[in-house]
């Protein structure tokens, strides 16, 4: 039987654990695949797809920091990934480049599913505004919270979802300084700060009474966001693994 070849596209990437993913997956599945990563330049994300697919690759997934780019780069797009304006999953059906996302159906599922924690009527926080965060919005917004307030490093571009976004629910925008004083149920790490083992610089007292903390990254053990969030006192912890 063929094998059919995939990666996973990112800088860096040597810290993915999709290949020992999807390998699960393809065993449980019946698919022959190999699953691989692949180290794009920060400047050379298109030839790097271009060459894994004019080598026969089938597909593959997108993480930091190419996903906006992903989605420029696709000639077509679920609807989903359109509104999103980020990319996580290429494939290659009749010569195009389709791009699609599911962070957010894969977090809403992991936090709602798996964790059994309803994010109806909870005031969610969002860390990062990058193309992590772009692709878990909507799907927040969808299960109905009580608000979603997102906050990044550049406020402006906290500020630019917001405003993309408000149609579709009660979504806001905060710099880390002005969430002095306010507290969420659920706060989502979905910058890439746990990369370099760094902090997002969140004020002290922000995770209610028996709040849920998610770094949508994963790293050996804690990541320094959630060493933060048990010291403030959130009582579920859960990584993007
Ligand atoms: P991704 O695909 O993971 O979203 P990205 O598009 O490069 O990657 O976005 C990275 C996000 O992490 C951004 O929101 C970035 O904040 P800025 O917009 O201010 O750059 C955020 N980020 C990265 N390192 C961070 C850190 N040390 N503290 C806080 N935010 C950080």
């Amino acid at each position: 039987m063929a094998v059919d070849r995939y990666v996973v596209v990112g800088n860096p990437i040597a810290h993915s654990k999709s290949p020992l993913i999807h390998a699960a997956f393809a065993a449980q599945t019946g698919q022959n695949i190999s699953y691989d990563r692949l180290l794009a330049p920060l400047d050379g994300f298109a030839s790097a797809v271009e060459d894994f697919r004019d080598g026969g690759g089938k597909g593959l997934n997108v993480t930091v920091p190419f996903k906006q780019e992903a989605w420029q780069f696709c000639n077509r797009l679920s609807e989903r990934a359109r509104l999103a304006e980020a990319v996580n999953t290429i494939q290659f059906p009749d010569g195009e480049i389709f791009g699609d996302n599911t962070d957010g159906v894969g977090l809403c599922r992991d936090i709602g599913h798996n964790l059994q924690h309803p994010l109806k009527s909870k005031r969610i926080l969002l860390l990062g505004a990058g193309g992590a965060a772009r692709g878990v919005i909507l799907p927040l917004l969808a299960e109905h919270p009580a608000s979603l307030t997102i906050a990044n490093r550049t406020a402006s571009k906290a500020q630019q979802l917001a405003e993309q976004f408000h149609a579709y629910g009660a979504i806001s925008a905060s710099s880390y300084a002005a969430l002095a004083g306010q507290s969420f149920d659920v706060v989502i790490n979905a910058t890439s700060a746990s990369l370099s083992d760094a902090l997002p610089p969140l004020p002290e007292g922000c995770f209610a009474a028996a709040s849920l903390a998610y770094d949508m990254m994963y790293g050996k053990g804690l990541t320094p966001f959630l060493l933060f969030a048990q010291q403030q006192g959130a009582t579920h912890l859960s990584d993007g693994l």
